[in-house]
């Protein structure tokens, strides 16, 4: 038996295509949500657009901290897997939950899936490298979207089957671009410009940080564009923390929203110019042929390099000088994009299942 655990908004969004591959074929699966994102706009909305089944377990987190939230989720998972004795446990990813449920299934004598696997920022700032490494090390199945991955984990001798598969995020937008196209009307019309900037920032490293978040409203405020701008609960959170929140809220150059459904952003993000963005699923999006943006990664690393090779991704920090000169040069230039996605041909999740059936 196969069990699949998500906890966040990215994770529902690049397994969906893994669990409907499941439920199309046919097999028995378990499907957990670990309760990290609990905020209806952060999780049960995606499990509702992307046409997913409910969680048979979902969880609610008493603890705040990160070691609290982990050891949480490790304790509601162990019971889960003492009752469903599965037989490999599917994670992807790099946030605690991922962490939590690796720990629970090895612990359990289950073996790790790990969608995803073998990115690396060579950040030791991010949580999320240390989670990356701790679950590449610990999983009986990697499935790395790339060359470059494979290469990492080899590079680290991991214990597991390293099996390049391309990144589930080019199957979900193959699935669901065109539903999206229509669903997301309404919210392309109730921004009051024709062109825009699509932006995004909640990394821990950048919005913990006062004076990142000040530069990151300078960027805002001096954009020589309108911009887009569905806040992150984390960073609506430090903006009112650090009294950031107001000034925001009056530049008239800037939609500000509420996160958006899945449906609703991608359709967005295919009517704006450029993104300026610190998610890591982002930099996968826009390369998608359907999509073809380029993104400045407000971050001084990056952990997908193949959107930089590839021309779609430039990272530029967070220092508005940077930024902004950036910003402009790009949007007068329009370097040229390649046709193809470096991370897939939408077929991922297929490969993923073909594996995880001989597993389970
Ligand atoms: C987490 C992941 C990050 C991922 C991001 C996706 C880790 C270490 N980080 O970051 O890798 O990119 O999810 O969005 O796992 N909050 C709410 N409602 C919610 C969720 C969060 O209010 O539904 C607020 C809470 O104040 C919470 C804070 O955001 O304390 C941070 O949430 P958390 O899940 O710890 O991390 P993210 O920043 O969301
Ligand atoms: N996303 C969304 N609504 C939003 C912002 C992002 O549906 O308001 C989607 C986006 O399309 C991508 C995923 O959320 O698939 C990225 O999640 P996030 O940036 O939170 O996490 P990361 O990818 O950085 O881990």
């Amino acid at each position: 038996m196969i069990a699949v655990v998500v906890g966040t908004r990215p994770e529902i969004i690049k397994m969906a295509p893994v669990i409907l591959e499941l439920q199309e074929r046919g097999l028995d699966f378990t499907f957990v949500h670990t309760g990290q994102h609990h905020d209806y706009e952060m999780s049960k909305i995606f499990i509702e657009e992307l046409g997913l089944p409910e969680p048979h377990y979902s969880f609610v987190l008493r603890g705040e901290s990160p070691g609290e939230q982990i050891g949480e989720m490790i304790i509601h998972l162990d019971k889960v897997a003492k009752v469903k004795k599965p037989d490999v446990v599917a994670v992807q990813g790099d946030t605690n939950s991922m962490v939590a449920a690796a720990i629970a299934a090895l612990k359990v004598g289950a073996d790790v899936a790990h969608v995803e696997a073998g990115l690396r920022s060579y950040d030791w700032r991010m949580p999320e490298e240390h989670n990356r490494r701790m679950i590449d090390h610990i999983s009986k199945y990697l499935f790395a979207p790339t060359e470059e991955a494979k290469r990492n984990l080899e590079e680290e001798h991991v214990y597991g089957e390293i099996y390049v598969t391309g990144n589930t995020i080019i199957d979900a937008l193959d699935r669901y671009l065109s539903v999206a196209e229509e669903r997301s009307r309404e919210v392309l019309e109730s921004i009051p410009f024709d062109e825009f900037g699509l932006v995004t920032f909640h990394r821990a490293e950048n919005v913990d940080d006062p004076q990142t978040l000040k530069d990151f409203v300078r960027i805002l405020e001096r954009s020589p564009i309108p911009l887009v701008y569905p806040v992150h609960p984390r960073t609506r959170k430090r903006l009112f923390e650090f009294g950031l929140w107001e000034k925001v809220k009056e530049i008239k150059h800037v939609k500000l929203m509420e996160p958006l459904g899945y449906l609703e952003f991608i359709g967005v993000l295919k009517e704006s110019l450029i993104v300026l963005s610190d998610s890591g699923g982002l930099q996968e999006e826009v390369t998608h042929p359907k999509i073809r943006k380029h993104i400045l990664v407000l971050r001084t690393s990056t952990e997908r390099p193949e959107a930089v090779k590839a021309g779609f991704a430039f990272v530029v920090g967070t220092n508005p000088v940077v930024v902004l000169s950036t910003l402009e040069r790009v949007l007068e230039e329009k370097p040229q994009l390649p046709e193809t996605s470096p991370f897939g041909d939408g077929k991922a999740s297929r490969r993923i299942v073909d594996v995880l059936e001989g597993a389970g």
